[in-house]
């Protein structure tokens, strides 16, 4: 029987792509997370880890996942299966860690789109960091007490979803670039007044001190440092779980590989750091209204967003709404474009691998993973499995699937030379042995060393030192993201024998090619 032929979905235009990569990549971890890594892990100094990770992991890693997508022109599973039939099983490891992702991704919009509302008004009170664990989110500090489901979570969580698998189900061009050509402007605006509004404040002068003064002990004394350095790149430009390899496989044959790579990375980095100086230009002013050191006022994700925030808001001399609704609205912005991106990846997994139509994929797989994320997260322990998940399935998922990604391509099929002259081919800046260096040489022996380091660290920790060192929260810690590895595994083992749609012929390609360049 002849192999059925597929040809595939494109972007519109190469800006359509690049915004949709761009909206990707600038996401919660942008604003949630940064800040807060880059202090509490030196500070100024960060800055050199950051930057390392950036210029020889990040971007080199992007190059590389852009490339596969083009050339073999399908979702991660498919595209590592074409590269060589025994690496199907790094893409759908790649897509159960978009899964996870994906279930508790969706809880922080969830609360970022109350907390825009709760703004006008200061809604929270006086005491925002009891409203936000007593009040709001009426939470248990026990990671397996399942229950006390939030009806006001559910339904945030519910619209979330709708509208994620909504823009999916539109398809790429119509769903997920449209809205990216859209949100993203006004991101850019949003944000943009929000920071300028921070710098204006008493106190940001030193909020900013506070940032960008190096603590260089921290690099030296702790490999979680870095390894914070590389989890931060990689989970904020969206590589290592499948997004960028899935999102490139739409462009067409012709397309710019490399300088859009650069574009991508840079345009992330650069909000990041606009993130970190709005965040500590805030909590400058904070420092100073409450008297208290600014390192005391510092915390990540969570506390940062939801309670420094709050509290932030709540002493402003003007513009408090504003102020709330700009932050929350840029961080629900920011979220939703990312969130498309990670539910694309298994769903167009399950398109690609099964042969289902984009509506089927999105309903049946899309909306089951809807069904666990709702089931999961609006419960009063939603909270403390979002934390042990994002920490693990980050450090050891994400992580650890880059550096197997990039061995196997690099040392094991030895594919780097056709995907240099793949992408050297249609782009105008041309990769060479710097590109080999830094991603098969420098990236693997360091995440090597990192892993190795903070594994040996986490396994000898006490329950007191971290959340992570309880031994019960490292029993599902590991589970999950071993449990990653193992569905890559069994998915891959399962469809060994599965043959892969025919690839469309370069003509054919030909045919369609055009705007994109
Ligand atoms: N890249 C996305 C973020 O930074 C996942 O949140």
């Amino acid at each position: 029987m002849a192999k059925e032929k597929v040809i595939r979905e494109n972007w519109g235009t190469r800006v359509g792509f690049i915004l949709a990569a761009i909206g990707s990549a600038v996401g919660l971890g942008n604003i949630w997370r940064f800040p807060g890594v880059a202090y509490e892990n030196g500070g100024g100094a960060f800055m050199v880890p950051y930057l390392v990770a950036l210029l020889t992991a990040g971007i080199p890693l992007l190059i590389m996942e852009f490339t596969i997508g083009r050339k073999h022109r399908g979702s991660a599973p498919v595209a590592f299966r074409r590269l060589n039939k025994n690496a199907e099983v790094i893409g759908w490891w790649q897509v159960a860690i978009s899964i996870v992702i994906a279930v508790y991704y969706a809880a922080i919009i969830a609360w970022a789109g109350w907390y825009a509302f709760f703004s006008i008004g200061q809604q929270w009170g006086s005491e925002p960091e009891a409203y936000l664990f007593t009040d709001f989110l009426q939470m248990t500090p026990d990671l397996y007490e399942f229950g006390g489901y939030q009806l006001g979570l559910l339904i945030a969580m519910v619209v979330v979803w709708a509208f994620t698998l909504w823009v999916i189900g539109a398809g790429v061009k119509k769903g997920i670039e449209t809205t990216s050509k859209v949100f993203i402007p006004l991101l850019l605006v949003m944000f943009g007044v929000l920071v300028v509004q921070a710098l204006t404040l008493d106190g940001a002068v030193d909020g900013l001190n506070a940032f960008f003064t190096p603590d260089w002990n921290a690099l030296v004394e702790e490999p979680k440092v870095w390894l914070n350095a590389y989890g931060q790149i990689f989970f904020s430009l969206s590589i290592g779980f499948g997004i960028m390899i899935t999102y490139a496989s739409y462009l067409k044959k012709k397309s710019d590989i490399t300088t859009s790579a650069l574009t991508v990375g840079f345009a992330n980095s650069s909000f990041e750091i606009l993130a970190g100086i709005g965040v500590f230009a805030a909590l400058g002013f904070m420092a100073l209204q409450s008297g208290t050191p600014i390192d005391e006022q510092v915390s990540t994700g969570v506390g940062l967003a939801f309670v420094a925030f709050p509290t932030i808001i709540n002493t402003l001399p003007y513009g408090a709404d504003l102020f709330g609704v700009l932050f929350f609205g840029s961080l629900v912005v920011a979220g939703w474009t990312s969130m498309v991106s990670i539910v694309q990846v298994p769903v167009a997994a399950m398109e690609d691998r099964f042969g289902w139509g984009r509506k089927k994929a999105t309903m049946i797989f899309g909306g089951g993973m809807a069904l666990v994320s709702l089931a999961l997260m609006p419960a009063a322990n939603g909270l403390m499995l979002l934390d042990v998940s994002d920490y693990f399935i980050n450090q050891y998922g994400i992580v650890v699937a880059a550096l197997v990604s990039i061995v196997v391509v690099v040392w094991v099929l030895w594919k780097w030379k056709e995907l240099r002259d793949n992408a050297n081919a249609t782009s105008t800046f041309k990769v060479g042995p710097i590109w080999f260096v830094c991603l098969g040489v420098i990236t693997p022996i360091m995440l090597a060393i990192i892993l190795f380091l903070n594994i040996r660290d986490l396994l000898s920790a006490d329950a007191e030192s971290s959340l992570y060192g309880y031994r019960t929260y490292q029993a599902f810690g590991w589970s999950l993201a071993g449990g990653a590895l193992a569905f890559g595994v069994i998915m891959a083992l399962i469809l060994r024998r599965r043959e892969l749609p025919e690839l469309e012929t370069e003509e054919e390609a030909e045919a369609e090619m055009g705007a994109t360049r």
